[in-house]
């Protein structure tokens, strides 16, 4: 794996420690933009396989305008398609999650789809002029399923999930995430802030010691971020013969049996590897934890995710899974309540800018990426109102003439 340092982070950031200025959290035009150029563009993590194990198992997800469903197929295959049925646009399924029999019948009229998304009956189909049934299917959407993770792209085109992954490939395939079954029930938190707040909290480890208690407690000094030249980023922290002072965390240590599947490098470490923009996989020896940031408007944005574990019946796996799920419901719980404070601080009139530290280096590969993508965040104050847009395509095409000539 080829790192990348503090420094050359920094330098790409023009020297500044900075960070992004306060109006950027604070713009629906923005926020409109980054939804349109960052999330519409990117991979979205949806699930896992065994979240819709049968036929006809779907499970949704809404992206500001956009909506998904996925769902699997006879044959076993997994399938996206947007959420909207081609009579009046409804969705096609009132839940977020469920199972059609025998076809996805619409709540509204009663359309009907097969899985693989063709049209298949019309209720009272004489009422309609003669219409050509495939040219009415669902729409089908991007839909990559990698180690059994299901990922979905709404519009836009670039490398796959494996290829955006490809430094992860060898240590995630240690962990056989494929045969891995749904653990406990999937959370969310819903925010009513900008996205950026929570990716920003996230993308670092200097604030474990003190906003951590407890995960600091389990791994100690040993917690590091590290980002990679391809932009990925992986953090670990490892509890081999740790004396841990917490009773949650020693009760974890102690419980937690051999990993036996797992080398044994990997049998005391808890691994976060984070995708731009907002896809996070935790590897933990017990079990695994993926996560996704997204926008859902303005001033709205939701963190969402699950657990999966591979079937282990020793009563001490169990145990260390469930302390497990009380840690990291902890560490949610804090990380929720530090966004906040981020994000009030970001709309007092006495913020000013903030100052990054090497160990914040992740934060900085996460805003240089997005400068790169949206230039006009890189302004100390935010274009005109209805401007934003035409700013950044003025600053897009300055750079392309630069780096042109
Ligand atoms: S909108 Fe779906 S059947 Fe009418
Ligand atoms: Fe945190």
């Amino acid at each position: 794996m080829q790192f990348t340092t503090a420094a050359a982070l920094y330098e790409k950031a023009g020297g500044k420690r900075n960070g992004l200025p306060a109006w950027t959290y604070n713009n629906a035009e923005l926020t409109e933009l980054e939804t349109e150029q960052v999330f519409l563009r990117n991979w979205i993590w949806v699930g896992h396989i065994s979240d819709i194990p049968e036929a006809g198992d779907f499970q949704c997800i809404d992206l500001a305008n956009e909506r998904a469903i996925v769902i699997r197929g006879e044959a076993g295959e997994v399938r996206a398609f947007h959420n909207l049925c081609r009579h009046r646009g409804s969705r096609v399924v009132s839940q977020n999650k469920g199972h059609c029999d025998k076809a996805i019948v619409c709540p509204f009229h009663g359309w009907s789809y097969h899985f693989d998304g063709a049209l298949k009956n019309i209720p009272r189909a004489r009422s309609f002029p003669e219409i050509d049934k495939a040219k009415y299917g669902l729409k089908a959407l991007d839909c990559e399923v990698w180690h059994g993770l299901i990922f979905v792209r709404f519009c836009g085109e670039g490398v796959s999930i494996a290829e955006s992954f490809a430094e992860a490939e060898e240590e995630i395939s240690l962990y056989n995430l494929t045969d891995m079954k749904t653990y406990d029930e999937p959370w969310r938190f819903d925010f009513d802030l900008d996205w950026k707040s929570v990716i920003d909290i996230d993308n670092e480890g200097y604030h474990v010691p003190v906003g951590h208690p407890q995960l600091f407690d389990l791994t100690g000094s040993s917690y590091k971020d590290q980002v990679l030249e391809s932009g990925i980023a992986r953090s670990y922290g490892s509890f081999e013969n740790r004396q841990a002072k917490t009773p949650l965390i020693q009760n974890y240590i102690s419980a937690l049996p051999e990993s036996n599947y797992l080398p044994e490098s990997h049998r005391h470490l808890w691994i976060y590897w984070g995708l731009f923009p907002g896809i996070v996989i935790t590897l933990f020896p017990d079990m695994i934890e993926v996560y996704q940031v997204y926008p859902t408007g303005y001033h709205k944005s939701v963190m969402a995710g699950a657990c999966y574990a591979l079937p282990d019946a020793r009563a001490e796996m169990e145990s260390a899974r469930q302390y497990n799920r009380e840690i990291n419901m902890g560490v949610g719980e804090e990380d929720v309540q530090l966004v906040k404070w981020a994000a009030e601080g970001q709309r007092s009139s006495a913020f000013d800018q903030v100052l990054l530290s090497d160990l914040e280096l992740g934060v900085c590969a996460f805003q240089n990426r997005l400068r790169e993508l949206i230039p006009v965040v890189a302004l100390d104050t935010a274009p005109e109102t209805g401007s934003l847009k035409s700013a950044n395509q003025k600053m897009i095409k300055i750079r392309n003439l630069t780096s042109a000539a």
